[in-house]
């Protein structure tokens, strides 16, 4: 049986020739790279991103940008950083102009998001803003308790996933304390309690 790597290796490989993705002549045009994920594969947390901006599309990796900045804030703030945990994307290509993914973009990527999700197998899964809390809480049938960002960041939705029980947190988008720093301690409070969460 493939391990956790090589596993995830051949999601990198399927993205990197995915011809038929509707952000592939983009990618190419920009002669930037799709970004697949990062950190611990044995990581009890998951974070999903929306999609790569500029600086991820440039390196391949996620959030090594401004939100990046912030997300390494947080993670220090409850004492862990970005090896412990696994970051990843929703979408796995840049979408132009930054503009949010389309349903298209959404639905070529979330099958290998799926994916990465039944290799790792997180008992936390926080999703970093509204695109992939929506995803998210769809894949997990969670619609009923769905509502904007604002009225439920920082809940926890137990959910019983193919392998086991995992909680569901949405998190406010990093980048929410770029545009707004007076909202960098609503963040830490919300990363307070996944830490809680965790430990439990
Ligand atoms: N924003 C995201 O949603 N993901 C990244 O990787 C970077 C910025």
């Amino acid at each position: 049986m493939k391990n956790k790597d090589e596993l995830l290796k051949a999601i990198r490989d399927e993205v990197l020739d995915a011809k038929n993705s509707p952000l592939y002549a983009e990618r190419k045009k920009n002669k930037v790279f799709p970004v697949i994920g990062e950190g611990d594969c044995n990581s009890k947390i998951m974070f999903i991103g929306e999609a790569p901006g500029r600086k991820e599309a440039e390196s391949g990796r996620p959030f090594c940008g401004a939100s990046g900045k912030v997300l390494d804030k947080l993670l220090n703030h409850i004492g862990m950083n970005r090896k412990d945990v696994y970051i990843t994307n929703l979408v796995k290509d840049r979408p132009p102009e930054n503009r949010d993914p389309s349903s298209e973009d959404i639905d070529f990527y979330a099958p290998f998001l799926d994916r990465q999700i039944e290799i790792i197998q997180p008992k936390i899964i926080a999703t970093l803003g509204r695109i992939s809390m929506r995803y998210i809480m769809e894949k997990f049938n969670l619609l009923p308790k769905f509502d904007t960002i604002g009225k439920i960041h920082g809940s926890v939705f137990e959910v019983k996933s193919s392998y086991s029980i995992v909680k569901i947190v949405p998190l406010f988008h990093p980048a929410t304390a770029i545009y707004n720093a007076s909202k960098m301690p609503l963040l830490q409070k919300d990363f307070e309690l996944l830490s809680i969460r965790n430990n439990e």
